[in-house]
């Protein structure tokens, strides 16, 4: 057998990248592989380091067909797509993969090497729509926030108005008078509900260290105080979560929001009695948010197991006045988006009848 041990440093700068990269000989012999094919394929570098990288292949002669043409020099790079099969895990579906077979230069020894990038293609399609939501979310919020400046202005004009005609029909009649305070009141309604899209941008952030924890375990406390019978939150913390720089009260309130609007659908499954929230946080790594990468993140989800978001309104829950409930106001996920932005960080949400699992992904130090 070649002794490989010497290649591993040559390629250490390829432990660093998200795709799965691997390099092998032409035959298709794992000469490395770096971190994030072991971590996806759940390997050990030695495991890897014996094997052939065609036998993870749903179809191994095309893999083989192309290694060696790539090798031959008959093509400098060519792409394809496959399905990996993973070792320990044989009796899980297939990992779509987009494949790309390169050219490398030959080892000391004269040795052909190719490298074999493999992307999921589940990511990619995650990635797009990511990206594409943030956009859209940009968008949506410059109109909001321009919109709801224009409504905010007239409205102390026409709530003055309304309350100097009211003091003219005092001794008038009472029915007028009623109207009047229709006004006032659909008025100050209105400002409220403008006064909350713009809130979140008129405030400073308040920076300060936070920990994940302490602001779960205060919405948790919060949210059983308005539901105390019925509904069980439970956690799974990662301790190990470092604290990290944020807006503390911001934060509390973006969290909130999701985890009362898991309690709002759940009332039903609170008067059986098994209504269930789960409060998980983790450590992600090499994550993507919107068009950074970071190296390390945390992530929170909520999860509930609840009718799940209705699905007419299921891709645009993030937006303005998207809501699906009796006499909600659609904000509550809009702010708790610009909330995670402004922390760099983003929301996203899975959902089906049952099991709804809000995902807060936020960058840490
Ligand atoms: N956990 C969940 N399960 C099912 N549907 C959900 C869940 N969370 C949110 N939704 C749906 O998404 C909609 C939008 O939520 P959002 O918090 O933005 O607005 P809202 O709750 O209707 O009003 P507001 O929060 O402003 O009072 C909700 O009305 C609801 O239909
Ligand atoms: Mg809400």
């Amino acid at each position: 057998m070649t002794d490989h041990s010497l290649l591993p440093a040559e390629f250490a700068g390829l432990d660093l990248l998200a795709t799965m990269v691997v390099v092998t000989s032409a035959a298709g012999e794992c000469l490395f592989a770096n971190a994030a094919f072991e971590d996806t394929m759940r390997l050990s570098r030695r495991a890897v380091q014996r094997a052939q990288l065609p036998d993870w292949f749903d179809d191994a002669q095309r893999l083989l067909e192309t290694l060696d043409g790539v090798a031959a020099n008959h093509y400098s790079s060519s792409r394809f797509d496959a399905v990996l099969r993973r070792g320990a895990w044989a009796h899980e579906d297939g990992l779509p993969v987009h494949v790309i077979v390169s050219q490398m230069e030959a080892a000391a020894g004269g040795t052909p090497r190719v490298l074999v990038e493999l992307i999921e293609i589940g990511q990619l399609a995650r990635q797009d729509r990511d990206e594409r939501n943030l956009d859209q979310v940009q968008a949506t919020k410059e109109l909001t926030r321009n919109l709801a400046h224009e409504i905010k202005n007239p409205l102390g004009g026409i709530r003055g108005a309304a309350q100097l005609l009211a003091l003219e029909l005092q001794d008038g009649s009472p029915e007028l008078t009623e109207y009047t305070q229709v006004i006032v009141h659909e008025v100050d309604r209105l400002q409220s509900l403008v006064d909350r899209l713009l809130a979140p941008h008129r405030k400073a952030q308040v920076v300060g260290d936070v920990n994940i924890h302490e602001i779960c375990e205060r919405v948790r406390a919060l949210v059983l105080i308005e539901h105390p019978k019925g509904l069980a939150i439970q956690r799974d913390y990662d301790t190990s979560l470092p604290d990290f720089r944020g807006d503390r009260e911001q934060l509390i309130q973006m969290v909130l929001n999701i985890v009362q609007n898991a309690a709002q659908v759940l009332a039903p499954r609170m008067a059986a009695g098994d209504a269930q929230i789960l409060l998980r946080t983790r450590v992600a790594r090499q994550v993507t948010i919107g068009k950074q990468r970071w190296r390390l993140a945390l992530e929170l989800h909520v999860e509930d197991n609840g009718p799940g978001v209705p699905a007419e309104i299921r891709d645009r829950i993030f937006f303005p006045l998207v809501s699906g409930r009796e006499g909600g106001s659609g904000l509550g996920l809009t702010l708790a988006q610009t909330v995670a932005q402004q922390h760099q960080g983003m929301i996203d949400c899975e959902s089906e009848p049952g099991k709804t699992n809000f995902r807060i992904t936020l960058p840490l130090p």
